[in-house]
């Protein structure tokens, strides 16, 4: 029994425990007082972002089939104009409507960029619709009669509800057309 037991002891694991306890208090005092911290303010808007990416990238689709007037503004119809849009559109038209789609690079004229709305016909909703129905010959543009009527409606209005360029449409005439439009 030395009374010199402690010289004795492992040294190693005394400097190790040293080591760790300063690591935790640096660490304590790096949060404390250097860390920049989070803006609690910044949260929501980064929700907001991610919810509007979702949308963009995969837009839920609405029920549209109690509407009896299509042409009718209506945040449903958009909706629906949306979901029928990329699946049948934005290969050509991008995907935010820029004119922009992978199928659409090499085609002159390129699609038309809603968002800009440079109209070749009338823009307002008769001449969308008409487009839908005939297509723009000659050029890529097709016709897409093999959409239900409904589904065409809903295109002219989510295109309306993007673009820059919305031309206001005459309501009675509107309705005039549309009650005969197939
Ligand atoms: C194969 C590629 C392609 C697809 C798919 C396509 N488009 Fe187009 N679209 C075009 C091109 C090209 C033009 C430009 C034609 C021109 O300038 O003469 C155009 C033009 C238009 C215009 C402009 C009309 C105007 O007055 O200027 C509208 C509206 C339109 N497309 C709607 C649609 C909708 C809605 C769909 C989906 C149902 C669609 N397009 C799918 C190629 C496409």
């Amino acid at each position: 029994m030395s009374s010199n037991g402690s010289d004795d002891y492992d040294k190693g694991g005394l400097i190790a425990f040293v080591l760790s306890v300063g690591f935790c208090l640096l660490f304590f005092v790096y949060i404390g007082f250097f860390h920049p911290g989070v803006d609690l303010k910044e949260l929501p808007k980064s929700g907001a972002a991610i919810v509007q990416t979702a949308a963009t990238v995969a837009p839920g689709d609405a029920d549209i089939s109690s509407i009896t007037e299509p042409w009718e503004p209506n945040p449903k119809m958009v909706e629906h104009g949306h979901y029928v849009y990329e699946n049948t559109c934005a290969m050509c038209h991008g995907p935010k409507g820029m004119g922009d789609g992978p199928a659409g690079q090499g085609l002159n004229p390129r699609p038309r960029n809603f968002v800009e709305g440079k109209w070749k016909t009338k823009g307002d909703s008769i001449a969308l619709f008409k487009v839908l129905q005939n297509g723009l010959p000659p050029s890529a543009m097709p016709a897409w009669k093999q959409l239900p009527v409904k589904d065409r409606w809903a295109l002219v209005q989510f295109i309306r509800s993007i673009t820059h360029n919305k031309v206001p449409d005459d309501p009675k005439k509107l309705e005039e057309f549309a009650k005969t439009a197939d």
